[in-house]
């Protein structure tokens, strides 16, 4: 298990929040890691990034070009995740201007453009746009777009609201199977999609995913006692992924675990229901009790229990935390939220 979640929240925060940022945490974003993320972005570069941190600059985008940018570690930190648009507080752009000065006024001038566009496509790096989740899903070789299923349009679509808040993202299934080198494509793509974001993945097997703002924990979704141990030393989460095995029992275990652990307002989203209705996977052609979707559909029964019986009854926790359901084609977002409201009065049931 990565301990780097603990360490990685206070920091995140400070960066964030635009205050200096602490010696001792601000050692766990290195200038690699800062360096791996900007070279996803720009690749081989021949402008040089140096970063200083403590006194100390190192230099980690050295291509032979001798315009050399600097910038302290922890702007390069704010500018990768923090959220404020302020000019970059350290920024030094150092050009090879005796040479540029033997080719006169025009190649000088001409040259220096050249060099501008190279260095802001550098900065541009530090300060990714905000492509979209097909977009990443592609990039990070995550299923969810394309490859078996089109799930990031309803993703789009639910998690819009929660896209710049600091949330915590914690996702069943990491990818690749037993292969500990392989998978983590979505925990990659939500940790661009949500900058602020810390997205814990958690997979049987064991994973050596990194990632700043990634860590990865390795247990059974359908150990209920382990989840929910999980939900108390990680949680509240803002935002839980079913992508694990979608055999039906580990969905239902997991909800049930999970979803007191899930923030109100936050969203608990089960992927490939497909197996619902496959009976290998113990599923039922009708989707009946019993399996995911059974389970799902009895929550929209939930929304509406206080118009049977009592209308101000004694309702289940799940009745009176849930507050909205979407489906769509093989997945589905459950809302947290009270869902409070009184039933209709007595004498409309009986009017007919
Ligand atoms: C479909 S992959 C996840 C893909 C990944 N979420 C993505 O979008 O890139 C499913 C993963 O679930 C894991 N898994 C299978 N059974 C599990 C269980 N009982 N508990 C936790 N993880 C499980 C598998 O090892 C596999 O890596």
């Amino acid at each position: 298990m990565s301990d780097s979640w603990a360490v990685l929240a206070p920091l995140l925060q400070a960066a964030t929040a635009g205050r200096d940022l602490l010696g001792e945490t601000i050692r766990w974003l290195t200038p690699r890691a800062v360096t791996a993320r900007v070279l996803a972005e720009v690749g081989e570069h021949d402008v040089r990034l140096d970063l200083t941190f403590d006194g100390t600059t190192t230099s980690h985008l050295a291509t032979g070009s001798e315009v050399v940018v600097a910038l302290d570690l922890a702007d390069a930190v704010r500018g990768l995740y923090g959220t404020d648009e302020r000019p970059w507080p350290s920024l030094a752009v150092t050009t090879p201007d005796r040479e540029l000065d033997e080719r006169g006024p025009s190649g000088w001038f001409s040259d220096r453009k050249g060099i501008a566009r190279s260095v802001q496509e550098l900065l541009s790096a530090l300060r990714p746009a905000k492509p979209d989740l097909g977009e990443l899903a592609v990039e990070f070789g995550s299923d969810k777009w394309g490859d078996l299923h089109w799930y990031t349009q309803h993703y789009e679509r639910h998690f819009a609201r929660l896209r710049t808040e600091a949330v915590r993202v914690l996702e069943i299934g990491i990818g690749g199977y037993r292969d500990p080198d392989r998978g983590g494509g979505s925990l990659r793509m939500w940790q661009r999609y949500f900058p602020r974001g810390l997205v814990l993945g958690l997979d049987i097997a064991q994973k050596n995913v990194t990632g700043p703002r990634i860590a990865t924990v390795q247990g059974d979704q359908s150990d209920a006692a382990f989840l929910d141990r999980l939900g108390r030393e990680r949680g509240p989460f803002d935002v839980v992924i079913d992508d694990g095995s979608h055999l039906n029992d580990h969905v239902r275990t997991s909800f049930h675990a999970l979803f007191p652990h899930v923030r109100p307002g936050g969203l608990y989203v089960v992927e490939d229901l497909q197996t619902a209705y496959w009976p290998s996977w113990g599923g039922h052609p009708l989707g009946g009790t019993g399996t995911s979707t059974g389970m799902l559909k009895s929550f929209v029964d939930g929304l509406n229990r206080a118009e049977v019986g009592d209308p101000r009854g004694e309702r289940s926790y799940l009745d009176r935390n849930i507050s909205g359901i979407s489906f769509h084609h093989n997945i589905a977002f459950v809302e947290k939220g009270m869902n409070a409201e009184e039933g209709g009065p007595a004498f409309l049931r009986t009017l007919f």
